[in-house]
């Protein structure tokens, strides 16, 4: 079969001939047709810091056709449309995942490549309402910001949120999550076309993070926020804990501006601030993500889709900070 593997001299990632993947058990082998794009990858591609000789196939987001069944596999047929819980080996405690954890990708072969074999364990039905492309765009941004903003950031109805970095892809997410929920949310980002877009989307407002005064902006339009959304960290964090309400949550799974300075203490111990970091989610967390998805026939937010060709193009645009939603790549081009 083909796969997009990662040339660990050059860290471009190339299609080559690789063994089709064995399916065991309780395994479901799935013909991926779309995949998509997470910063995580782009990390990787950046940082260039890989210790491993084996083809590493990445991509955690997928979406496909169930292609085999192994003996032990009850739930799925061939021919059924499906996705793939990215989180694996999560562990048996809600709050935190264990030692064996790992995101799919690496070291297990992920989804840039026309097969995978997985465990029934993470796939799941593909809602209803979602095209293929739509699907694959889901998974890993839709479970993270679902455990950000309802376990973490311990959403309650009436709350205001604030989501930072909309154009990324767990950020829409978040956004939609948060309105589907009757919340009142604004955002932030370094372009005003994408504030109008995340405000057509539903958001009341938005402010410029680039704008040096984009806190107190933010203040003249709202009182507080009870839960934030971060996924940059950086200088701004500062600014995030000063906006929060007292007894808000902020709920940070990313990294995108660097690591954080000069915190108030008495911010934090003051206004009793709950900063929270997270990961991705748990199986059960999965399973009501992709319940949400349907019951509120929520649509993910995509920018564009590549051809499985130009994914090294696409990671360009990721990293030049362009997009606005999930990036997509069509597999049934590879
Ligand atoms: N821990 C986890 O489970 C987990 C899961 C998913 C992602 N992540 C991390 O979360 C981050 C986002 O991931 P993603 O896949 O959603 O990435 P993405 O689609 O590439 O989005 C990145 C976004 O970050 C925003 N950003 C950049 N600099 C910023 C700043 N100084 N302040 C606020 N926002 C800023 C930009 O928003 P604008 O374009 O609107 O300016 C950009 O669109 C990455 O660091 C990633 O590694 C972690």
């Amino acid at each position: 079969m083909k796969a997009i593997v990662l040339n660990q001299k050059t860290y471009q990632l190339e299609v080559q001939e690789v063994d089709k993947p064995t399916v065991l058990k309780s395994d479901v082998l799935i013909k991926i047709k779309a995949a998509a794009l997470n910063h995580h990858e782009l990390w990787t591609l950046l940082e260039k810091n890989l210790k491993s000789e084996s083809n590493i196939i990445m991509g955690s987001d997928g979406a496909g056709v169930v292609e085999q069944v192994g003996e032990g596999v009850k739930d799925f047929k061939i021919g059924e449309e499906v996705i793939i819980n990215p989180s694996l080996n999560w562990g048996l405690n809600n709050r935190v995942h264990g030692q064996k954890y790992e995101i799919l990708g690496s070291p297990t072969q992920g989804t840039f490549s026309q097969y995978i074999s997985i465990s029934e364990q993470y796939v799941h039905h593909k809602p209803a309402h979602l095209s293929i492309h739509q699907s694959a765009a889901l998974p890993l941004a839709g479970l993270t910001a679902y455990r950000a903003l309802f376990t973490r950031g311990e959403f309650e109805p009436d709350n205001k949120v604030l989501i930072t970095g909309i154009g990324g892809g767990a950020a829409l997410f978040a956004l939609s999550f948060a309105i589907a929920s009757g919340a009142e949310v604004y955002v932030t980002s370094s372009n005003g076309n994408k504030i109008s877009r995340a405000i057509e989307l539903g958001a009341k407002g938005g402010v410029n993070y680039k704008d040096n005064n984009w806190r107190t902006e933010l203040e003249g339009k709202v009182d507080g926020f009870d839960v934030i959304i971060d996924s940059a960290g950086g200088e701004g964090f500062v600014e995030l804990c000063e906006l929060a309400n007292p007894g808000g949550r902020i709920a940070l799974f990313g990294r995108t501006a660097g690591n954080i300075p000069n915190i108030s203490p008495k911010t934090i111990f003051w206004k009793q601030l709950s900063i929270h970091g997270t990961t991705m989610g748990n199986d059960n967390e999965f399973k009501k993500l992709v319940g949400l998805i349907s019951s509120k026939r929520i649509n993910p937010v995509i920018d564009a889709v590549y051809s499985a060709k130009d994914i090294n193009e696409a990671f360009e645009k990721m990293n030049r900070g362009e997009q606005f939603g999930k990036i997509v790549i069509n597999m049934d081009e590879l």
